[in-house]
């Protein structure tokens, strides 16, 4: 890894042809509903049909590849997750065969536990802690001399999802800008990496759920979030952390647009039903965080030179039992 920005395209070319054997290259849908009813063309890229229900099986996938090249006698892998990267790492390690632990806290849902346990992992329960993740992470990878992959702040990670850009590139190359959901900001890193530089002139922007107030941050160029990090109350539990990472912030700070999208769970909601209805599509509420972005006052404000608009669906996983609107 090499470069003012840590990650750059090259990066992303080589985390494109390491997993190309084993993900989707996931299909873009379109709707003329959408594009009527708000005024530009918007192009939906499914990640929702990724391997494990979500985009993280290409971060993963990648750390995992990229590790064992460095080093071929690493054990097995360890993560804290009991969302999309505990699934994806759990299926990336089976895929490479590597023994893999994921540690979750002990009120994580049964149905994700058992997800992660599917894919081969063994399940580390811990209490619902920053603190305890962490301390029990760290003891799993000392007793077993398994290597942490995080969810986001890794330059391998955030590669693999900048293969998110490349592939819609290829598939739709008039793309003026894409909408991305975002918490530790690992794929919206990526992805603007990526994307500006097949294409200079195209715009990233992240899609936040209320409360994470990142523009600000943007626009001063500098972190004002609180400290310890704190978890978000949104619907959108795969976008929930308030804090972007150590290893992403300066690649976000130098590739992402600063305006930002930000949007409460009512409009969630709307963007989830618009992707079940008219799309036939299951995404979770990330995603829908993504439609709403392109429902959004500040997309119909957005100049109108802006008229291929990417929004990723980010995330499949949802608990059909759980559905938003009916809690
Ligand atoms: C479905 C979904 N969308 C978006 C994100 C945000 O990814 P990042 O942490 O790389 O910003 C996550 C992270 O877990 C996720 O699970």
């Amino acid at each position: 890894m090499s470069g003012k920005l840590h990650i750059g395209i090259n990066d992303v070319l080589k985390a494109k042809s390491r997993i190309r054997q084993f993900v989707h290259a996931t299909p873009v849908f379109t709707s003329s509903t959408f594009d009527q009813r708000y005024g530009r063309r918007f192009y939906f890229k499914a990640e929702n049909l990724q391997k494990t229900g979500s985009f993280k099986a290409r971060g993963a996938l990648n750390a995992v590849t990229a590790l064992l090249e460095s080093n071929r006698s690493i054990p097995g892998v360890v993560t804290h997750s009991s969302g999309n990267h505990g699934q994806a790492l759990a299926w990336a390690a089976q895929i490479r065969g590597l023994k893999c632990a994921v540690v979750a806290p002990n009120t994580s849902p049964t149905v994700k536990l058992d997800a992660i346990r599917g894919y081969g992992a063994d399940v580390v329960i811990c209490e619902p802690t920053p603190i305890s993740r962490q301390e029990t992470c760290d003891r799993v990878a000392n007793d077993k001399g398994y290597h942490f992959v995080p969810p986001y702040d890794d330059l391998d990670v955030i590669a693999g999802q900048g293969t998110i850009a490349v592939e819609f590139l290829e598939q739709i190359p008039q793309l003026d800008a894409i909408l991305v959901p975002t918490s530790g900001g690992g794929m919206v890193a990526g992805i603007a990496v990526a994307a500006k530089s097949i294409k200079p002139d195209i715009r990233v922007f992240i899609v936040e759920p209320n409360g994470k107030d990142v523009e600000r941050s943007l626009v001063a160029g500098e972190r004002l979030w609180p400290n310890p990090p704190r978890v978000l109350d949104t619907i959108a539990d795969g976008i929930r952390l308030q804090q972007l990472g150590h290893v992403t912030w300066p690649i976000i700070q130098e590739v992402v647009d600063k305006q930002v999208f930000t949007v409460n769970n009512e409009q969630i909601i709307d963007g989830m039903k618009f992707a079940f209805e008219r799309m036939k599509l299951v995404v979770e509420a990330a995603s829908g965080a993504g439609v709403a972005a392109a429902m959004s006052e500040r997309m119909h404000n957005m100049d109108a030179s802006i008229c291929h608009v990417g929004v990723i669906l980010c995330g499949g996983n949802t608990d059909i039992e759980h559905l938003p609107w009916y809690t």
